[in-house]
């Protein structure tokens, strides 16, 4: 069978190569694809802005699946059009993706169905705002209600610094287009699980969890990003938690937009923070995590295809997805001046060299083909991942792959997973 794969980035090629692997798939397509990519996929342009120029792709190409992988094409409710037009996707319609698309959606889904998270507010209006914050204890967290690409969560320590964010994202000048609506949330507190599930519209089922590095700088610090590196082990949850987390967060999300209407089919992300009081939903995505897919789908045994063709089908339950009980790591490597402004172009060397290392894999996020090389073409430009019995072997297999890397301005943290490494007291 064809498939076709939606997007650009690490994931995208993550998402290829674990397609590539099962037997029943021949040939994979993806849409644009990246120069690493290009290495198990034919990759042809495409505009993911433009719902017209993605259906007439479909239509030239015929896949038996497409898979979306960023939630731009989702939002803009691809999966709707191309069910109509009679192809088999793989992800959440238009509506569905709202738990994504909109944070005062998500927020006001998870009160009225009783689902953990912080409190907040939803305002519309700058005056509406200053009347309500004055309800929340700083640190105060605003957040624009679209999509920002990973720069709409703003955490302000301050009342003041929280409405000149909010007048910001109200007024289009943080992002560069006004937010109709603007969240103030409580701060919380804790480690941060990213919990993936499948869903058929009705069952889910858990992926292994992972945890990202969302800033830039080792130790935490330092500006947010799209995620500098993630591992997934099996311990990062306690035992019983997955299924604490099904049985009071996934379940209840799933079924309660099935009963709303908008029965979700896809990969549900939910973003966890492990607080004092347990586990909080700090948002929902409807896609795969980037960086987390790359560690995710390394651990994969199962066949991919399979599971997401069950979800399509309303036969989730009776699927089974098995991974592999050891861990992975995948560390970013990144252009100098991510997640400000970097430049791109420059030839990179060492990904021969880095693939040779046992349990490798060199996704590729941001790269492009030029001739026979490979040029840096984004801000995050490559997830070195690897698989191990154990974290600190996959760790340390990530960075001796990730030591024969070389272009100009490479930058990447050299403590991914330590958090987990150290004795917990
Ligand atoms: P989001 O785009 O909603 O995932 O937020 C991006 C990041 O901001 C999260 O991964 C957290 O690190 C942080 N964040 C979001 N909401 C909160 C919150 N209520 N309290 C503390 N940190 C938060
Ligand atoms: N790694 C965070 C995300 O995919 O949203």
């Amino acid at each position: 069978m064809k498939v076709l794969i939606l997007g650009s980035g690490g994931r995208e090629h993550a998402l290829a190569w674990s397609v590539r692997r099962s037997p029943r798939v021949t040939e994979v397509v993806c849409a644009p694809g990246n120069g690493g990519i290009a290495e198990v996929a034919r990759c042809v342009p495409v505009d993911l802005k433009d719902l017209d120029a993605m259906l007439r792709l479909a239509e030239a190409e015929r896949p038996a699946l497409t898979i979306v992988g960023p939630e731009l094409p989702l939002s803009l409710g691809v999966v709707d059009a191309l069910q109509q037009r009679g192809f088999r996707v793989f992800g959440p319609t238009r509506e569905a993706a709202m738990l994504e698309s909109s944070k005062a959606f998500a927020k006001q889904f998870m009160k009225r169905n009783h689902i953990p998270t912080a409190n907040y507010a939803v305002c519309s209006s700058p005056a509406e705002l200053e009347k309500m914050i004055d309800h929340f204890h700083s640190p105060i967290v605003i957040k624009a209600d679209g999509l920002a690409a990973g720069k709409g969560v703003l955490i302000c320590s301050s009342r003041n610094t929280a409405l000149e964010a909010a007048h910001g994202l109200f007024s289009g000048a943080l992002l560069g287009s006004a937010e109709g609506q603007v969240v103030i949330e409580e701060f919380l507190e804790g480690e941060e699980v990213s919990f993936l599930c499948l869903s058929d519209g009705e069952h889910v089922a858990p992926l292994v969890p992972a945890q990202d590095h969302k800033r830039i700088g080792e130790g935490d610090t330092g500006p947010n990003t799209g995620g500098m590196g993630v591992y997934s082990t099996d311990s990062i949850l306690e035992p019983g938690m997955t299924e604490w987390v099904l049985h009071h967060i996934a379940q209840p999300t799933v079924r309660a937009m099935a009963e709303e209407g908008t029965p979700f089919k896809g990969v549900l992300y939910v973003g966890l923070m492990m607080t004092a009081r347990g586990p909080e939903v700090l948002e929902y995505n409807a896609r795969f995590g980037d960086p987390e897919t790359q560690a995710i789908l390394m651990r994969l045994e199962s066949d991919l295809v399979d599971a997401l063709e069950a979800c399509i089908d309303g036969r989730l339950a009776e699927t089974e997805l098995r991974w592999s009980p050891g861990a992975a790591a995948c560390v970013v490597a990144s252009s100098s001046g991510y997640p400000g402004s970097y430049k791109t172009g420059f030839p990179t060397s060492g990904l021969a060299a880095a693939a040779q290392v046992p349990g490798v894999q060199v996704f590729h996020s941001g790269t492009s083909r030029l001739g026979s090389q490979i040029v840096t073409s984004g801000g995050r430009v490559l997830g070195v991942t690897a698989a191990g019995d154990s974290l600190q072997q996959a760790l340390a297999r990530a960075y001796q792959a990730m030591a024969e890397i070389q272009f100009e301005g490479i930058y990447y943290r050299r403590d991914i997973g330590h958090r987990a490494l150290k004795p917990k007291g």
